[in-house]
């Protein structure tokens, strides 16, 4: 899976920053991850000055919609959209979550893990396959975070995750503020729990921050990123040893767009500094 172009630190395109990001050219911004259900078909203002950047600058794609190890039929109209999408972008693959979305052609507007067992994997593997061979770029999944698991697990996270990536041969997005919130939540060393993972298949990362309530702590993506998480992003690019782009993610409370990007510089630096640690010049 070829990374090209896309290295170092980008950001979610969120509506607030539509209009004054469409009017800049040199906002330092690496590339930008999109989501395709947003854009797919005809809108408004605010969806021609997406796409108006869209065309312009870098793009990943990141979706939220298709229900990847669920049991509802692939929507092929929709999937013939996303794919027409992914070519206009030109991104080089396409992310999901590995979870389900619906259950019965319903929406649960959630990201539900999905039981660690292995009729679960088998079941996954194959949707994965299938859901692969419907779209023209590779697919990336990305591991979420969860708060309880569902069922009695016959295995634990790291190896369902691993199960999944390998016999589904998909690419791993690795979100490692997920990793670092279920490792609170669940009690467990994130870098112990990364050091068994097939970071081979990793193309990407995500990058977020989180908030505690009490006992839980939760995905916000509301907050600036914490240096621990930070600490961990620079841990995973020395081990992995190459520059996979960052993807700096921020759904609640946005900032301005100037906050947002002194947030972005923040990380990139810490992401070249890694990177430098590791003989790589990030340019
Ligand atoms: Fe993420």
């Amino acid at each position: 899976m070829t990374q090209g172009r896309f290295t170092g630190v980008g950001l979610g395109l969120r509506r607030p920053h539509l209009e004054q990001v469409a009017g800049m050219e040199a906002h330092g911004v690496p590339f930008w991850e999109t989501c395709p259900e947003n854009l797919i078909g005809d809108g408004g203002r605010n969806h021609r000055l997406a796409c108006a950047i869209l065309d312009r600058d870098p793009v990943l794609t990141h979706g939220l919609a298709i229900s990847v190890g669920g049991f509802d039929p692939w929507d092929d109209e929709y999937l013939r959209d996303l794919g027409d999408f992914l070519l206009r972008t030109e991104t080089p693959w396409h992310s999901e979550h590995l979870c389900f979305t619906s259950v019965d052609g319903s929406s649960l507007h959630e990201l539900m893990p999905l039981p660690f067992t292995r009729e679960a994997v088998r079941h996954t593997i194959a949707r994965a396959r299938s859901l692969q061979a419907r779209l023209p770029v590779p697919l990336l999944l990305e591991n979420i975070t969860y708060y309880a698991e569902l069922g009695a697990a016959e295995m634990d996270e790291a190896d369902f995750i691993t199960a999944v990536l390998e016999g589904a041969d998909a690419g791993w997005l690795l979100d490692v503020n997920n990793v670092y919130v279920n490792s609170l939540n669940f009690g467990f060393d994130p870098k112990e729990w990364l050091a068994r993972m097939p970071l081979d298949r990793v193309a990407q990362l995500h990058i977020a921050g989180h908030k505690k309530f009490g006992e839980l702590t939760v995905d916000t993506h509301g907050t600036d990123v914490i240096d621990p998480v930070i600490e961990l992003m620079q841990w995973t690019l020395r081990r992995l040893g190459r520059p996979v782009p960052v993807l700096l993610e921020r759904d609640n409370h946005i900032p301005d767009f100037e906050a947002l990007l002194a947030e972005r510089v923040r990380i990139q630096q810490a992401y070249d500094a890694a990177l430098t640690l590791c003989g790589h010049r990030h340019d």
